[in-house]
């Protein structure tokens, strides 16, 4: 496995993979690895014959009063697990290598970006958008594989895709949870004892709402109203939003009869975690 800081290190690796025919899996990441990040690893090992991580806190996604700074690194655990999933190449660069003096360029998609956390967070999904075209440019991959974790930005970055015309396949994976059900994130690393047992209430409440839908209840102000209740039973937690969208506008809806993304952002203390589960509609 190679570990390489500069584009024109990748651009090298990348240009004679594709001389030799090989096919190229992407995973971008921040880095502070855990298990969602390496099943996606694994997914980009099955499908591709070389697999290049990214590891890059990217500091245009972060608003001002965001976690940046604190953001939780660990870059020689990161190339023991990237190791161990048998990544070809891991690309880590630093700020300036990213983004050089004059750096003024973005890439904004609307529309998708004015809902759940776009509304929260002003200018994130251009930072993430823009980190990814970057990422995609420079290492050019086949495939890109991106959690269902974050909802949002897999349904972001496809549009992107689409629309500026990238020959990239997006591939989304299903979130892996620790054994309680809490969504697996580099976050988590932020939560005190008190806190990591109180953090279970995003997952009670969406097993509350698959219950609910199971016994046949489709309408949302009923089912967010019962999720909202179970997590106001943990005063540690304070919900920033729980949503039922669309799953392809990620327009709200009111009623589940269609296929829809029901995503919920909630404050632990001062960590604010997300966690989100799509409803299928069965046709009749
Ligand atoms: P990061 O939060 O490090 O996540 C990297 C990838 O891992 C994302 O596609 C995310 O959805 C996925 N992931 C995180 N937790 C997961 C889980 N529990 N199960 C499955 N997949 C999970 O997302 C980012 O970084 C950045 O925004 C990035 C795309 C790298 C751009 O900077």
């Amino acid at each position: 496995m190679e570990v390489v800081t500069t584009i024109e290190q990748v651009r090298k690796q990348v240009k004679s993979w594709r001389q030799s025919g090989y096919s190229i899996g992407l995973v971008p990441t921040m880095g502070f690895l855990h298990e969602g990040h390496q099943s996606l690893m694994a997914a980009a090992k099955k499908d591709n014959q070389k697999v290049i991580v990214t590891i890059f806190v990217n500091p245009i996604q972060f608003g001002p009063s965001e976690d940046l700074a604190s953001y939780p690194r660990d870059l020689e655990r990161d190339k023991i697990a990237c190791e161990k999933m048998g990544v070809d190449l891991i690309f880590c660069p630093s700020a300036s290598e990213m983004y050089t003096a004059h750096f003024n360029s973005y890439v904004d998609v609307n529309g998708l970006t004015d809902a759940l956390c776009g509304k929260k967070r002003p200018g994130h999904f251009k930072g993430v958008c823009t980190v990814v075209a970057k990422l995609f440019n420079i290492t050019q991959p086949n495939r890109a594989y991106f959690g269902q974790k974050d909802a949002q930005q897999l349904a972001v970055i496809k549009r992107m895709v689409k629309d500026l015309n990238f020959d990239i396949d997006i591939i989304g994976c299903p979130i892996v949870r620790e054994s309680d059900g809490l969504a697996k994130s580099s976050r988590n690393s932020y939560l005190s004892p008190n806190e990591r047992i109180a953090a279970i209430c995003l997952y009670q409440a969406i097993e509350l709402a698959n219950l609910m839908i199971k016994q046949g209840e489709r309408s949302v102000a009923i089912i967010d109203a019962a999720m909202h209740s179970v997590i106001a039973k943990q005063p540690l937690a304070k919900i920033d939003y729980i949503e039922f969208v669309d799953q392809q506008t990620l327009k709200s809806v009111e009623l589940l009869e269609q296929d829809s993304l029901c995503a919920l952002a909630v404050f632990i203390g001062k960590t604010r975690l997300i966690d989100n589960f799509i409803y299928q509609h069965q046709h009749s």
